[in-house]
Parts: C-alpha cells; sequence; structure tokens
C-alpha cells in the first residue's frame, strides 16, 4: 500500500491559540479515512492545511511522498467538498461542474464526456440542464461532489459535507459515498463530527480532541479498543468505573483490577496502563448481560459478580437496565428484545442477578 497523504508532526497556532498540536498520520492509497471529533477540536484546520488553504505553523505535509510546502491550493492534487456548496445560481448543472475545467483550458468535447461520466457518477445524468433551484439539498450535494470529481484528484478532501441534510438523506447520501469512493478508488478525507457516520463508511478513524490526534484505527478498533476515556466517551455509550491496578500482563496487556475495594476485574488495557495506579474500568452496556442464575452464566464470561437491578426500562429495541453491584457500583446494561416476550421481562426493579462479560470486553485506560 502505497501512502497517499503524509502529516509529520504538524502544528497550527493561531497567535497564541493552538488549533492543531503535533499531528501525525499516514493515509493510504485509496482508504477511506475520517477525521472525527467535537466541533473546534482542528479538524478543518487539518484538512485546509491538507488542501492548502492554511500553511502549518510546524511540521510538513507530503502528498505521494512528496513534500507541498508552501504550495498553493490549485497547485495540489486534492480537492476541497465543503459543508455549504455554492453553486452558481445561473448556470446549469452541466455548466457548474464544467466551471473548474473551462478554467485550466481543457478541450471542449472533453470536458463534455468528463461531465457527463461525473453526472452519472453521481446519479444525476438527467438533470444536466437544470439549474441549482430546481434540485433538493441532496441533490446539490451531489452536484458539489461531482464538480470535486470531475476534476480527477487523487485525494478528495471533504468538510462535513451532508452535515446540512436531514437525517434519512444523510444515511443515504453515506452510502452513495462509500458506493462513489469505492467504484472511483480514490483517496478520501472525511471530516465529521458524527460518531456513527464515522462508524458506518471509514477504513480507519482518527479521533480528535483539543486539537491532538487522540487515537487512530478501523472502527471496530476504535469502538473496542479504545486507548484513553475520551475516545471511549465519544463513541458509543460507556461505563466508567473507578478502580486500581493490580497486575498487568507485559505480553497480553490483560489487567487484573480492584473496584471499590470490594471485586477484582479481569480485562483488556490500553497501553499506558501499569501496576499499583488508579484507573479507569471501561465496559459497554451491551457487552454485560444478566441472569438469574450463575448456570446460565456462558461460559466465556470470566468475569461474573452479584447484582441487583434498580432501573428497568423498555425502549422498544433494547432494554436498559442499571444494575449495582457490591461497594455501591452501578453499571448501565443494553439487553436486546429478540423476541416480543422480552417485553415482559424477568428483572423487575430489586431482583438479585448475576451479571457477567468476557475479560476482552471490558478495558483498562488510564486517563
Ligand atoms: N483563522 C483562524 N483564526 C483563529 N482561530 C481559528 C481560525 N481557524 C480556526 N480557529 C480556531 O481553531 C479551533 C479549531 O477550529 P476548526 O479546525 O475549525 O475545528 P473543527 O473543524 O474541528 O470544528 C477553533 O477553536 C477555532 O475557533
Ligand atoms: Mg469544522
Amino acid at each position: 500500500m502505497t501512502v497517499a497523504v503524509d502529516l509529520k508532526n504538524v502544528w497550527k497556532r493561531f497567535g497564541d491559540f493552538i488549533a492543531v498540536k503535533d499531528v501525525t498520520i499516514s493515509i493510504l492509497d485509496g482508504e477511506f479515512f475520517s477525521l472525527l471529533g467535537p466541533s473546534g477540536c482542528g479538524k478543518t484546520t487539518t484538512l485546509r492545511m491538507i488542501a492548502g488553504f492554511d500553511l502549518p505553523t510546524q511540521g510538513e505535509i507530503f502528498l505521494h511522498g512528496k513534500p507541498v510546502g508552501q504550495l498553493p491550493p490549485f497547485k495540489r492534487d486534492v480537492n476541497t467538498v465543503f459543508q455549504r456548496y455554492a453553486l452558481f445560481p445561473h448556470l446549469t448543472i452541466a455548466q457548474n461542474v464544467a466551471f473548474g475545467l473551462e478554467m485550466k483550458k481543457v478541450a471542449k468535447p472533453e470536458i463534455e464526456e468528463r461531465v457527463r461520466k461525473a453526472l452519472e457518477m453521481v446519479k444525476l445524468g438527467n438533470k444536466g440542464n437544470n439549474r441549482p433551484a430546481q434540485l433538493s439539498g441532496g441533490q446539490m450535494q451531489r452536484v458539489a461532489l461531482a464538480r470535486a470529481i470531475v476534476n480527477r484528484p487523487e485525494v478528495l478532501l471533504l468538510d462535513e459535507p451532508l452535515g446540512a441534510l436531514d437525517l434519512n438523506l444523510r444515511k443515504e447520501m453515506q452510502f452513495e459515498l462509500k458506493r462513489l469512493q469505492r467504484e472511483l478508488g480514490l483517496t478520501f478525507i472525511y471530516v465529521t463530527h458524527d460518531q456513527e457516520e464515522a462508524l458506518v463508511m471509514s477504513d480507519r478513524i482518527g479521533v480528535m480532541s483539543d486539537g491532538l490526534l487522540l487515537q487512530v484505527g478501523t472502527p471496530a478498533e476504535i469502538y473496542n479498543q479504545p486507548n484513553c476515556r475520551f475516545v471511549a466517551d465519544f463513541i458509543g455509550e460507556t461505563n466508567f468505573v473507578n478502580c486500581h491496578v493490580s497486575s498487568v500482563d507485559a505480553a497480553s496487556k490483560m489487567a487484573h483490577v480492584k473496584v471499590a475495594g470490594q471485586f477484582d476485574v479481569h480485562a483488556g488495557s490500553a497501553d499506558d496502563v501499569v501496576a499499583g495506579k488508579d484507573a479507569f474500568l471501561a465496559i459497554r452496556p451491551e457487552k454485560i448481560s444478566i441472569h438469574l442464575t450463575a448456570g446460565s452464566v456462558p461460559e466465556s464470561h470470566d468475569n461474573v459478580f452479584d447484582a441487583k437491578i434498580v432501573e428497568d426500562i423498555f425502549i422498544g429495541t433494547d432494554t436498559r437496565y442499571v444494575v449495582e453491584l457490591a461497594g455501591n457500583v452501578r453499571l448501565a446494561i443494553r439487553e436486546q428484545n429478540m423476541s416480543a416476550l422480552d417485553a415482559t421481562d424477568p428483572y423487575d426493579v430489586g431482583t438479585p442477578v448475576k451479571v457477567s462479560w468476557d475479560s476482552d470486553s471490558a478495558r483498562i485506560l488510564m486517563s
């Protein structure tokens, strides 16, 4: 796999404010890579530096191995799609898409052919003669995409391109974008603050907070093996419980921790976890199961504890429970309602139960 975009120790300062702090990433050719994080964490600034609209204060960016230095945007083989598409209202859709190629003095027949193909790609082959005002929000966003892909950039930068669309359309467009990226074999660098969008679309995700790139990994790695509390918290729902680290196996990274001075938990651990320190036990609600008797606990579940039900809320697809373990430790649990009979669940408030999970499903985090 060749590397499409490399950021090496990239910093961006605006006066006293540091928007991007020492970011290093290698994004592969043909990869769908998302930068995910809350508003203001530095995603757009990172993208703008790759595009050339901003220059790094420090560090270097490489496109296909070549340092881009101070190259202006139009000399970089990247194209950007922004959240707010600026289409020319007085031009037809085809003319809007052709605009960039005309500026570059591409020959007329070639322009026509490329515009036709680009519009077909985004499923707007029959809308070439329409004006922007005649299109829906989703169709306009697809014109913005066609306008970017018609330039055949090796790397497409997308800054919350679906942010202005309503939920149903956004889901449809997520699918379309993913299809387009696969078909064209393009490298996509996609900025979003929507964790579900990032999980669904990406080959890999880089999670940012406060200018820092906290973790890079596949959606499953980010979800199942977060390296810090921020990442675990930002993506999905997580129970965090204070604990004290008793031991960590150097090879397997499996740790034993003591919770509330009461019971021992066995779990995978982040790289920075060390014995003798306070830490957090992080466990997702859907990874915990509830049983009336120890006999029905699955064999793979090596963490089994007594608990009692303190809350029980039916939410259609799932039932959400809160259970209390020794030392007043409370955990949220989600159980899928596989059958309509589950609506009359056996776990009323006050029921003594066993809760269990396997040690690979929990995670010990330092910070
Ligand atoms: N040109 C600028 N001048 C000063 N501060 C800026 C400028 N651009 C961005 N910032 C600040 O940098 C931080 C990161 O911004 P941005 O990269 O747009 O975040 P995101 O896209 O993750 O929401 C924000 O606090 C923003 O206010
Ligand atoms: Mg932004």
